[in-house]
């Protein structure tokens, strides 16, 4: 069974664990620390059969919602979660009267830029050389 599940301090271990192996820039125990703590942070946790798949997370600024990072584990991929997880987002956002979602993604992560776009988001600026090398997408979602 998979729930979707609204993630507090006690999962920041975890979430740590999955940044460190899955993302290109992660954030670390103490960052994460100090975004969950934030009043403005909202953020949730897939969980199938009581593991931890994947989470999102990102905060509010005013009237328009910055997503920080969305991760599914590899051998929960291609299920939907990711999805899920962004609908989750939009959800709250719109019970919250904010207006537009947007996020960073690497030019080169596919799979990202895939998901995003089939969930409507669009292209708004590149962040040069955002990533060391790479350049960063700016996608935007009007809700
Ligand atoms: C990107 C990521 C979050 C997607 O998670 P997911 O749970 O597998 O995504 P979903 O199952 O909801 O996929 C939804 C759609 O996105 C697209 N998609 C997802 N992964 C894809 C891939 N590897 N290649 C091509 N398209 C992909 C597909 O259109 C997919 O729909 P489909 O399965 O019906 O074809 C996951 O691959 C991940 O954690 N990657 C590493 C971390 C990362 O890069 N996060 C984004 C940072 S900005």
């Amino acid at each position: 069974m998979m729930t979707i599940e609204e993630i507090s301090m006690a999962d920041v271990k975890e979430i740590a664990v999955m940044e460190n192996k899955y993302m290109y820039a992660p954030y670390s125990l103490t960052v994460l620390n100090e975004m969950l703590k934030n009043p403005n942070c909202i953020g949730f946790k897939v969980v199938e059969d009581g593991v931890t798949a994947g989470y999102i997370s990102g905060q509010t600024v005013i009237d328009e919602f910055n997503i920080n990072n969305v991760v599914v584990k590899e051998n929960y991929r291609r299920k939907g979660y990711a999805t899920a997880l962004i609908e989750k987002v939009i959800e709250r956002c719109k019970a919250e009267n904010i207006k537009k979602l947007y996020l960073e993604v690497a030019q080169s992560n596919e799979a990202a830029r895939k998901l995003y776009e089939k969930m409507g988001f669009k292209f708004s600026y590149e962040r040069k050389k955002y990533y060391g090398n790479q350049s960063a997408l700016v996608l935007i979602k009007s809700i």
